[in-house]
């Protein structure tokens, strides 16, 4: 068997090779693949095919993936890494997917409070709402590439502070909103903030696999380091705008069957609360990530929390034919 890491083919060789189709949704992110079923039992190059246009994407989308369950949706990720447990705070739960009732209705990356950040995630539609209720991703490479010299030099030194202690009141909220269930309700309630996780994370990483420089922000930042909270406040909004261009997102409505992965690495998301009462249920597994490195190469540093239980740290891997590389 040949590797992806041994192949200097180019991407269309890549994708024939695994059997999938790719077909670009968004200039700068986000694009629908074709040809395949999912399921734990894909090919070496199936599966490398697919890590090539999730690097290459940010994020894809999958359609009519009607015969997966949850077990089938965990094998399919181990294919593409190594799962994470449910989320940080979540100790107690030995469920492999996450259900998400609640769109988060806010910009960010996952879990960027603690030191080894996930890669990727893998959503998969089980109810849809009969309206509203898409999510749309952000290209946070997009973003820095924008950047006048200037202002690259500035974030290019800058760190942040990312926790989630960031707003409990508006999480617990929407978790007594939306979490139908009353059990899964007051375990959430109880552990989703019960442990605080705080780490420092360049604003500039370098991503692992594409070498591309990437900005790392989104809701858990809590403030620069070295920088006043009004400070913070100004910075902070200027890049988020910055990110959250029109231009450099991409909106999936979802349908049945549905299935998104996102380089959580590349992007920021917003899930969109606009589906009233309506039921929305989808489902979520992570892949373990590494952790962030700077244009210097120094690493992210932890400040509270061990989050060992929730994933192991991913041995970072270059993949050929992206420009930085
Ligand atoms: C998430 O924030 O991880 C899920 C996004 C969504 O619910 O649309």
């Amino acid at each position: 068997m040949t590797t992806l890491e041994q192949r200097p083919d180019t991407a269309e060789d890549i994708y024939a090779a695994g059997g999938i189709t790719v077909a670009k949704h968004g200039h700068h992110l986000g694009a629908v693949i074709g040809g395949i079923t999912l399921s734990g039992d894909i090919s070496d190059e199936t599966a490398s095919a697919i890590r090539y246009a999730l690097a290459a994407n940010k994020v894809i989308f999958f359609r009519d993936q009607h015969h997966l369950t949850d077990e089938i949706q965990y094998a399919f990720a181990g294919r593409l890494g190594s799962q994470t447990t449910t989320h940080p705070t979540l100790r107690s739960d030995d469920n492999k997917t996450l259900v998400l009732e609640a769109a988060a209705s806010s910009w960010h990356t996952d879990v960027t409070f603690i030191d080894r950040i996930p890669k990727a995630s893998i959503l998969r539609a089980v109810t849809v709402p009969e309206y509203g209720g898409a999510t749309t991703w952000a290209s946070t490479t997009a973003a820095y590439e924008q950047l006048p010299d200037a202002l690259k030099a500035l974030v290019e030194n800058l760190w942040a502070v990312h926790s989630n202690e960031y707003d409990y009141a508006e999480v617990a909220n929407t978790i007594r909103d939306k979490v139908q269930d009353a059990a899964r309700r007051e375990k959430y309630l109880n552990e989703f903030t019960r442990t605080v996780f705080e780490t420092e994370h360049p604003v500039v990483r370098v991503h692992p696999e594409t070498g591309e420089k990437t900005l790392l922000l989104g809701h858990f930042v809590k403030e620069f380091v070295g920088f006043k909270p009004s400070e913070t406040t100004a910075l902070f909004q200027l890049l988020q705008n910055r990110i959250t261009k029109l231009e450099n997102t991409v909106r999936w409505a979802w349908q049945p069957g549905d299935v998104a992965i996102w380089d959580n690495r590349a992007t920021q998301h917003y899930g969109i609360s606009d589906y009233g009462t309506n039921p929305r249920k989808i489902h979520r597994t992570t892949l373990a990530g590494d952790v962030p490195v700077d244009v210097r190469g120094a690493s992210s540093r932890i400040r509270k929390g061990d989050a060992a239980h929730f994933s192991v740290i991913e041995e970072p891997q270059r993949l050929p034919g992206f420009a930085a590389n």
